[in-house]
């Protein structure tokens, strides 16, 4: 079967509603400043949940403007992919918590779980069972309490993360439209570049882990950033060829958003410029799972995309992980 075989039919987003601004750091008794954070990052704000929010309230939310918009209800969902890096419970899975929530008796539900690239991995897992006939329509999600894994004392990690959720409905395609490209690949020799090293079952919680703070984020954020850079260009490369593009066919570049200098040096490698690049991490930091998915809702809710745009999305996050897509609405 020839693609695409598979289009958006509907976005929804969450953003809870506290705003932690670069200054309230000082508060938090942080050292660091607006200055720094903004010249590293692009970052100037983040999203935080409260402290009992979790992911299943925040991902019901965005599925349930989706699913509005899609036309489709809870009963008609076949499937259920849950991209997180940050679950409510470690077990079971969240998909399963965001299924009861919203009544979708009929679906199968799973979590994903690439860091940052988990959304897109969730589109691609998405589509493919589209495609073998296993399910008709998919809810895919990416959602984020990051604030529960940041070490609030850690300067070079916690200013980074923010929380949300975003969700869309995939249903068959109709009219050319829909998912047109996708390429996915990973490498867990650079797993310890980012991760957290102690709460699972390899080092389980005990009195130490509580002790160092070895189950929060730790990062080497310059190897980071230069992996993060190099495999996004490439996932851009593949991604348009697989489409038979290049960089000046498309409308909208939407990249994973960490950081803007990531973000800057991933356009110029796919020859798409600024003017066509969406950014939001100055006001919802990075999100990991839900910061693509939130991005393209604003993107579109803003009239950078219409009927006939073609958009690129890309992202990278811990493993390594990285993904792309090229999607035309
Ligand atoms: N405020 C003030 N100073 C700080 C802060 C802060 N928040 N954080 C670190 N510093 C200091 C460091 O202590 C260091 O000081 P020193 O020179 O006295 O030792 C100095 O700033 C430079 O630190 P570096 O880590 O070398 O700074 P760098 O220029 O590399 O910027 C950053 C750090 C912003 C984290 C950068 O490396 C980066 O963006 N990396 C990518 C991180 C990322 O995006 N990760 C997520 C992507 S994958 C995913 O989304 C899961």
């Amino acid at each position: 079967m020839k693609r695409p075989f598979a289009y958006i039919a509907g976005i929804g987003r969450y953003s809870p509603a506290r705003v932690l601004r670069n200054a309230d750091f000082a508060e938090l008794g942080l050292d660091t400043n607006d200055e720094w954070i903004v010249q590293r990052t692009g970052i100037r704000e983040r999203h935080i949940a409260a402290p009992g929010e979790n992911n299943r309230q925040m991902s019901a939310a965005a599925s349930k403007v989706a699913m509005e918009r899609a036309g489709v209800h809870a009963g008609e969902l076949d499937i259920i992919v849950l991209g997180t890096a940050t679950p409510d419970r470690l077990l079971p899975a969240t998909a399963v918590e965001l299924q009861a929530e919203l009544g979708a008796n009929r679906a199968a539900a799973f979590d994903i779980m690439a860091a940052c690239s988990s959304w897109l991995y969730g589109l691609i897992v998405a589509e493919s069972l589209m495609q073998s006939g296993s399910a008709e329509t998919a809810l895919v999600v990416g959602t984020e309490k990051l604030s529960s894994i940041v070490d609030w004392n850690d300067r070079s990690t916690a200013v980074l993360f923010g929380d949300g959720a975003g969700a869309v409905v995939l249903k068959r395609s109709r009219q050319g439209k829909g998912i047109l490209s996708t390429y996915f690949r990973s490498d867990g020799t650079l797993a310890e570049l980012l991760y957290r090293p102690s709460g699972g079952a390899a080092h389980p919680f005990d009195e130490q882990v509580l002790t160092d703070r070895s189950s929060f984020i730790k990062m080497e954020g310059r190897e980071v950033f230069k992996h993060a850079v190099r495999s996004m260009s490439e996932a851009c490369d593949r991604a348009l060829d697989g489409a038979k593009l290049t960089g000046q066919d498309i409308d909208l570049l939407i990249p994973h958003q960490a950081n803007i200098r990531i973000i800057e040096a991933t356009a110029k490698h796919a020859n798409v410029s600024m003017e066509k690049v969406f950014v939001n991490v100055d006001r919802y930091g990075n999100t990991s799972s839900a910061s693509i998915v939130m991005a393209l809702e604003e993107a579109i809710a803003c009239g950078r995309v219409h009927e006939g745009s073609t958009v690129m999305l890309v992202a990278f996050g811990a493993g390594f992980t990285w993904a792309s897509l090229i999607i035309r609405f």
